[in-house]
């Protein structure tokens, strides 16, 4: 896949309103996802991408959830020996490992939620990786200084609008009009070092007008390097480079 955006400011077409019946369907899928994944009280074990897992409550599902897989095999194509990376929003910690399996000496791994950074941490130790995957609970990037000094960076963020229920819900939802994500792409843009990378996931669901700018705005190139259709959505990953 090669499509080179010539505006970041737009990542592709804006979703078409939505019928009533697709209204339904996704409102469904969230509502059956929140109360019977997101919301659980139990810890479970898992498998996924290769890797083994424990996921605690609010964690997000590395295998029921259908990104993480899909970007775990993108990441197993690049090649990131002698690498620095960092993972914002790790869940289960399962893209984190991936950056890991694909040579990257060290992959720090962020995540809000505190029981996610925890469950990174396990998992690491879990596949063998505990020695170049470090957890850490924090907003964003807020707790890792402002200067150049990862080379690639990777994100499968909430990415739809709306205020979370709970702690659970910030994996879907990022706050309305983005808020909880809105100063993602200007951290990442300071941390990164010259001709670094950033990727991210996105859905066609998402509100790709406002992400594009804040895409724009952070002083990145958008290119689209993967896409995989749903009966939905389609989800797509795009490669940031520094302007
Ligand atoms: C869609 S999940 C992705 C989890 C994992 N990377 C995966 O692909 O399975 C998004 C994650 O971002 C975290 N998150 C949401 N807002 C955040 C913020 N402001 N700072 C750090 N992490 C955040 C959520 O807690 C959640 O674990």
């Amino acid at each position: 896949m090669d499509n080179q955006l010539s505006d970041s400011s737009s990542l592709g077409q804006p979703s078409a309103p939505y019928s009533t019946l697709r209204r339904f369907l996704r409102g469904a899928i969230h509502f059956f996802s929140y109360h019977f994944i997101l919301a659980r009280k139990s810890t479970r074990r898992a498998r996924a991408a290769g890797f083994r897992f424990v996921v605690r409550p609010t964690v997000f599902h590395p295998r029921f959830f259908l990104t993480s897989e899909y970007f775990a095999s993108y990441i197993d194509g690049l090649d990131l020996r002698g690498k620095m990376a960092a993972e914002i929003g790790t869940g289960s910690g399962v893209l984190s490992l991936a950056l890991a399996r694909a040579g990257a000496d060290r992959v720090v791994a962020i995540d809000i939620n505190p029981n996610a950074a925890l469950a990174a941490a396990e998992n690491a130790r879990l596949n063998n990786l505990g020695d170049r995957v470090y957890p850490i609970c924090c907003d964003l990037m807020s707790a890792i200084a402002p200067r150049p000094q990862f080379d690639v960076l990777i994100s499968n963020p909430p990415y739809l609008e709306g205020e979370p229920r709970d702690l659970a819900d910030r994996a879907w939802h990022a706050g309305p009009d983005y808020r909880d994500i809105r100063a993602l792409f200007l951290q990442a843009r300071e941390r990164l070092k010259p001709g670094g990378c950033f990727y991210v996931l996105l859905s066609s669901d998402s509100d790709l007008g406002v992400l594009g700018r804040l895409i724009d705005e952070a002083g990145f190139a958008a290119r689209l390097v993967g896409k995989r259709s749903i009966v939905i959505e389609s989800f797509n990953i795009y490669e940031l480079t520094p302007i």
